[in-house]
């Protein structure tokens, strides 16, 4: 099996009872299990950056990281990524900043972190890059001359086509993807909406729909859903640690039942939307008071962007409205934490709790979602509560599946999830838990890595 290369802008933690977001979580489930090389940012910001030396973390898979300038952190990091590319890709023109130097610093940076990893490299290396991060280190790669397959996975969704032209440079960037040999997708929509673009603002054509072709280069598109380990997950659920979260929950609740919010604070997620949507489920089920609310872990993310300040003083001063209206002297609805749990306690935190509200407005996959699945106890399992713009909820159809910008519809989900009865909740978990622990972290890389060597055999027998 030939070595796989991956660059992604954060690397690690490849223990997976820390704390971590999406992309590790399902990066290093997979990786584990195949070794490798693992390339991106320190998170660290110095002086000289990326010409500065590597850290190597030797082991199965190698960890290979580089510190950022200030410049390169605050452009290509805060600036393009962040404040241009994100909000894009989550529909939210309204967000997108176009500063030019912010596009220049994302080139920039792109071609750095290629000429960094080129002497990584060795014939018969498969790389594999993630994220909207990186949307043109592969075509820096080829102009490198690296000739092995070179496979791109976009975590994020891909919006419409209208939507992604709003970037002044979308086709530049569009066409710099033509250079993998496979493009993966989170779901069918993603796909459907890059060729959209490739064909109406790039003139590409198709003929199955899956290959595009632009001018002579062309690219494969496939559909991979990411998963978490689930077995896994569902152990850490039982563990000691995530016991002792359980009994603490359940301590303070007592009567009580909990739903559980957990999200990066981001402005995709929908929290504001989702404290809205139980607040009228307050307003239109007064008996319920005193007997339900809402725990909302939300671990504060990319700071420095004013977004993301902007929406924790919304998300703040919401709470306070809303358990100031409607709380009592021994009750409050709503509960924040703007801090990060590791993975086994937050099972168990899952685990003691009757529903989840997994409510985006748009979200790549969600691997919240199919963790609290996992998380369940079989014999009394909670009720997934799910917004139809995650990518997981093409997947997970026996969730309650709602529309996250209707607080009527968020209010009777809760509702119904607050009184269904032990059969129900049971059949719903076990179609959601059968597929949960079908389409893991590892078959998904395996699926897409397959797909990826099949591609570039083919295409080099071809020439
Ligand atoms: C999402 C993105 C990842 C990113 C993560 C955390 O899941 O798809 O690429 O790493 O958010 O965001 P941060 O900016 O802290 O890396």
């Amino acid at each position: 099996m030939t070595r796989i290369v991956i660059v992604s802008n954060r690397v690690g933690p490849l223990s997976d009872e820390g704390k971590a977001g999406g992309l590790a979580v399902g990066l290093a489930d997979a990786l584990r299990k195949r070794g490798g090389i693992w390339f991106g940012w320190s998170g660290e910001q110095t002086p000289e950056g990326i010409d500065g030396p590597a850290h190597v973390e030797d082991g199965p898979v190698k960890l290979v990281t580089v510190d950022f300038s200030e410049e390169d952190a605050d452009e290509f990091y805060s600036g393009f990524a962040n404040q241009t590319l994100w909000p894009i890709l989550h529909y939210r023109v309204n967000l997108a900043n176009f500063e030019r130097r912010f596009e220049t610093g994302y080139d920039r940076v792109n071609k750095r972190m290629a000429a960094k990893l080129m002497p990584m490299l060795e014939s018969g290396d498969t790389v594999w890059i993630h994220d909207y991060h990186y949307l043109t280190l592969g075509q820096a790669i080829r102009q490198g001359g690296f000739e092995g397959p070179i496979g791109f996975f976009l975590h994020t969704p891909f919006p419409a086509p209208e939507i992604f032209a709003a970037l002044p440079n979308a086709r530049r960037l569009g066409r710099s993807m033509l250079e993998y040999n496979v493009i993966g997708f989170q779901t069918e929509r993603d796909r459907r909406n890059f060729r959209r673009f490739v064909l109406d603002e790039l003139g590409g054509t198709t003929e199955d729909g899956e290959l595009l072709d632009v001018d002579g280069n062309h690219v494969r598109t496939g559909v991979f859903p990411i998963g978490i380990d689930a077995e896994r997950f569902a152990e850490f659920a039982v563990s000691s640690e995530a016991q002792r979260r359980e009994r603490q929950v359940r301590n303070l609740i007592r009567e009580c039942q909990q739903i559980i919010g957990v999200d990066r604070l981001d402005y995709t997620k929908g929290i504001p939307e989702r404290f809205h949507g139980f607040e009228r489920f307050l307003e239109q089920h007064p008996e319920s008071r005193g007997r339900i609310f809402l725990l909302q872990v939300a671990p504060v993310s990319r700071g420095n962007v004013d977004a993301y300040s902007d929406l924790r003083s919304e998300m703040e001063s919401l709470a306070g409205r809303i358990n100031g209206e409607h709380g009592g002297l021994d009750w409050a609805p709503i509960r924040i934490l703007t801090r990060g749990f590791a993975r086994k306690s937050l099972a168990g935190i899952y685990r003691s709790s009757r529903m989840a509200l997994v409510t985006p407005l748009r979200d790549g996959m969600n691997l919240v979602a199919k963790e609290y699945v996992a998380a369940q106890n079989p014999d009394d399992p909670g009720v997934l509560i799910l917004s139809r713009f995650a990518g997981a909820a093409a997947e997970l159809t026996e969730a309650l599946i709602v529309n996250p910008h209707d607080d009527e519809d968020v209010s009777g989900a809760i509702q119904k999830a607050f009184h269904m009865p032990l059969g129900e909740r049971q059949e719903r978990w076990n179609a959601l838990n059968a597929k949960v622990r079908k389409t893991t972290a590892e078959s998904w890389a395996a699926n897409f890595l397959d797909v990826l060597d099949q591609i570039h055999r083919d295409e080099n027998t071809a020439r």
